[in-house]
């Protein structure tokens, strides 16, 4: 093996065998390291969701009529944080934040069963719209 420093080696190095130069294999490791942090990070970022452009049309569109200003079935309404938060007739909370399974809204968009099902009237949120609510929540 070449030692590229040669005679220059300064002397703190000549210490170590001549034979390791830049001691690049006891490095690899860490070299690898570096790589694996340097990548890109996945598209984590992507599932953040944007409450104004994605969640709140979804909202507005299929909700507010009946949970809104004017009528508040079930005793919520989505048009604040609030109202948005609390709990409804069922004492149940539509929205538990960061907690998508005990949140009463997903439950009730996801419903296999039309009684159950919201919204009460028409047809079911496409599987989209059901992964960003939960994605939000
Ligand atoms: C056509 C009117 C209507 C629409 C539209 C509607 N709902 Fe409802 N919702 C109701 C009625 C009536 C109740 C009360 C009876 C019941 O619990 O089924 C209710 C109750 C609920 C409850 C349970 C409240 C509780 O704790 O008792 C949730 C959660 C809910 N709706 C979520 C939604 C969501 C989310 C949407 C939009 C995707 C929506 N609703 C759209 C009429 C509607």
């Amino acid at each position: 093996m070449i030692d590229f420093l040669g005679s220059r080696r300064p002397d703190w190095l000549r210490c170590l065998p001549p034979s390791q130069p830049l001691m690049f294999h006891r490095m690899k490791p860490f070299f690898l390291i570096a790589v694996l942090l340097a990548l890109p990070l996945p598209a984590a970022a992507d599932e953040t969701v944007d409450f104004a452009r994605e969640v709140q049309p979804i909202l507005q569109q299929h909700c507010l009529k009946c949970h809104g200003p004017e009528e508040q079935n079930g005793g919520l309404r989505y048009d604040d944080r609030q109202g948005a938060l609390g709990a409804g007739d069922s004492g149940r909370h539509a929205i538990v934040p960061g907690q998508p399974e005990r949140s009463e809204l997903l439950l009730r968009i996801a419903s296999p069963d039309k009684e159950v099902r919201m919204p009460a009237k028409g047809a079911a949120l496409s599987a989209d719209e059901i992964t960003i609510l939960t994605q939000w929540i």
